[in-house]
């Protein structure tokens, strides 16, 4: 794969697909992007507002609507179609039983016709429907892969980099486990310029001002509604991350992000879908990176386990 003939259809044109499908023209990633709605119409003027960006841009990009026979030879198909977020929910998991029926009907129709690419999952709560795609697809567990905490990830250290006045991508460090309450940080692998974050923060008190793990944890996973409380959604973070992992993928660059990816064994952990730093290429997701999680990491790793599959029952499989 690269990106002449490269082909990735997006299912859902609200807020998160438009965003991520303009970040992905934007970037230059594939030679065709494809807009699927509900609402036709919605899809055509999206389309047609991004063709006509193309003129400004650095490649040569075929944006158009379509509809799901061009999923038969897309690379990646990418849902991002969703019941909306309940009224005064503060929680992902309040989407799920609303969004069953959509992404059962999105993935019986992009597999009639013949798909055999990676399926990029984003509808919230994103780790549940990731194994309710892979379930309903039949596709191998590596080609399908959920965004899952890639955008907290983010999130974090882009505030570590705040905090110690630093570019965002001088850090790297993981949030593990549900994109959601559950989630947390694995501070073990977490490092600033070859530093764990654990010492940079205990040499920099002056600069740190109090501020401990556990608040950058609860910091992290209340970033999303910080936004989403204010403006209704959250778009341009879940998109850039979204293009980032399509990138991976499309040119087998190998990259490692935390992804919703089917742990087999890992942390004695068998069958349930969530994030883990995963290295991603043509194939989708090619090898789980098993870090060091300390004990109190592993227990939070297996409550979010226990907390996600307790919901695989009610998915009607
Ligand atoms: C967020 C959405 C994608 O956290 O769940 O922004």
């Amino acid at each position: 794969m690269s990106f002449k003939d490269s082909k990735v259809v997006i299912v859902g044109c609200g807020n998160v697909g438009s965003t991520t499908a303009y970040t992905m023209i934007s970037q230059g990633l594939a030679e065709e992007v494809v807009l699927i709605d509900v609402n036709k119409d919605k899809a055509y003027a999206e389309a047609l507002d991004m063709a006509h960006s193309v003129y400004f841009m650095n490649r040569n990009i075929n944006v158009h609507p379509g509809d799901y026979s061009d999923c038969r030879d897309a690379d990646i198909v990418i849902i991002t179609a969703s019941a909306p977020m309940p009224k005064d929910s503060t929680n992902r998991l309040d989407m799920l039983a609303p969004s069953i029926r959509i992404i059962k009907s999105i993935v019986g129709s992009v597999m009639e016709n013949g798909f055999k690419g990676i399926f990029l999952v984003i509808s919230n709560p994103v780790d549940i429907m990731t194994y309710l795609v892979y379930r309903l697809s039949g596709l191998p567990k590596n080609q399908v892969i959920g965004s899952g905490t890639n955008l907290d990830s983010a999130r974090l250290c882009c505030e570590l980099a705040r905090m110690y006045g630093l570019d965002s991508k001088s850090v790297s460090a993981y949030v593990c486990g549900e994109h959601g309450d559950s989630e947390f940080v694995s501070w073990h692998s977490a490092v600033i310029g070859g530093k764990s974050v654990e010492n940079v923060m205990r040499d920099n008190p002056d600069r740190t001002r109090n501020v401990t793990p556990e608040d950058l944890q609860k910091q992290t996973i209340k970033a999303g509604w910080d936004i989403f409380n204010r403006k209704g959604n959250t778009c341009y973070g879940i998109a850039a991350s979204t293009a980032a992992i399509c990138k991976s993928i499309l040119f087998n660059e190998n990259h490692i992000y935390p992804v919703t990816v089917r742990l087999s064994g890992q942390y004695g952990i068998d069958n349930a879908w969530l994030s883990m730093p995963t290295i991603i290429d043509r194939t989708g997701s090619r090898e789980i990176v098993e870090i060091h999680l300390d004990p109190e990491e592993e227990k939070e790793l297996h409550r979010s386990a226990e907390l996600l599959t307790s919901f695989y029952d009610e998915l009607g499989l």
